[in-house]
């Protein structure tokens, strides 16, 4: 704090974005670094005259650009930058593990050479399919064949957890990776399933399932997320751990969409669709998904506090603003 110089890579994502907001707002001054040109970078665009923040237009795997961003200057790095969501990783796996592998070692080795702290943010696929929910950090992944791509992203932040945490023991790196758990909210793409029913909500049009919708997942609202995230670089007991961050609420598909729909107060239907028609039989959905946040919980006293209708209804506003 107290313009404490950071790093922000995938300053202009949906979790990036709402992070680098509330750094700049805790006195943090803020480096952000995005594939994306500014004019495309809607998240962030508007801090683009904030005093306390600075856009560098980078990709973290261009190793060359990363060691000349990433100086000693630096207090912290928070490493978000990554290839994210299933039609990415089902369409072009060499991407993901690109960005997401490369990426990572490439910011990983400067931190290291200018000793920065290192926050990675990983993900809950990395559980894969481990059917005994809920899952404490040091579970097993399970995970399907390398035939099916779905698992690529899942690996490859496997990889890169690897790294940082070989980092953490033999570089005393300091740091700690946290692994979210569908984190949702104002911002968001359109590609995910609380995002993308909020707009089509909005629009007044049928909202898209897959499947049952009986599948589970603990949706996480962005300010409690990123209240954790804040918590965790400042306190140096969470030095060299990995954390869960996820409520750890259950809901089925089915139950978001229906609260959707109540708090959009329009009728609207909901359309099912198989994800075998858009992956293939080799998709393997997974049913349950839910954290253990003990761990969390009993470091930095952190738990997810916004109720699924809270949350949803916040996202609901934003969507009703959105244009198109
Ligand atoms: N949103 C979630 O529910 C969730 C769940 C688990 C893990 N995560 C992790 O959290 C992080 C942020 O996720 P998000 O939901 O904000 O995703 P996002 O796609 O909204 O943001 C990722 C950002 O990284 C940027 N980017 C991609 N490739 C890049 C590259 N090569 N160089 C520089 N920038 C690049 C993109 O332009 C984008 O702005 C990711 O590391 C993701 O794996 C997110």
């Amino acid at each position: 704090m107290n313009g404490e110089k950071v790093l922000v890579t995938g300053c202009n994502g949906f979790i990036g974005s709402h992070l680098t907001l509330q750094l700049i707002n805790a006195g943090y001054q803020v480096v952000g670094l995005d594939i994306l040109p500014l004019t495309e970078a809607q998240n962030v665009q508007s801090l683009n005259t904030n005093g306390h923040f600075d856009y560098i237009v980078g990709d973290v795997t261009d190793k060359a650009l990363v060691d000349s961003v990433i100086d000693a200057s630096f207090s912290k790095v928070f490493h978000l930058a990554a290839r994210v969501g299933i039609e990415r990783y089902m369409e072009n796996p060499i991407d993901v593990v690109r960005t997401n592998v490369v990426g990572t070692l490439n910011v990983l080795e400067a931190a290291i050479r200018h000793n920065c702290y290192l926050f990675f943010s990983s993900t809950s696929e990395v559980y894969g399919k481990n059917p005994n929910v809920p899952w404490a950090e040091d579970d097993d992944r399970v995970l399907g064949s390398t035939s099916f791509e779905r698992w690529s992203y899942s690996s490859s932040k496997s990889a890169a957890e690897h790294a940082v945490r070989g980092a953490f023991k033999q570089q005393n790196l300091k740091g700690c990776i946290v692994r979210f758990f569908n984190i949702y909210g104002p911002g968001q793409s359109e590609a995910f399933v609380v995002s993308r029913n909020i707009l089509l909500a909005a629009k007044g049009h049928p909202l898209v399932m897959h499947n049952t919708g009986s599948q589970t997942r603990c949706f996480t609202f962005i300010d409690d997320a990123v209240a954790a995230c804040i918590k965790l670089v400042q306190d140096a007991n969470t030095n060299g751990e990995v954390y869960n961050v996820g409520n750890n609420t259950e809901h089925t598909v089915l139950q978001v969409l229906n609260t959707i729909i109540e708090i959009s107060g329009k009728p609207l239907t909901i359309e099912t669709i198989q994800t075998s028609d858009n992956f293939g039989d080799a998709f393997e959905d997974i049913m349950r998904r839910v954290p253990l946040t003990s761990k969390i919980y009993k470091a930095i006293g952190w738990e997810a506090t916004t109720s699924l209708h809270e949350g949803l209804s916040k996202t609901y506003q934003w969507a009703i603003n959105q244009k198109g």
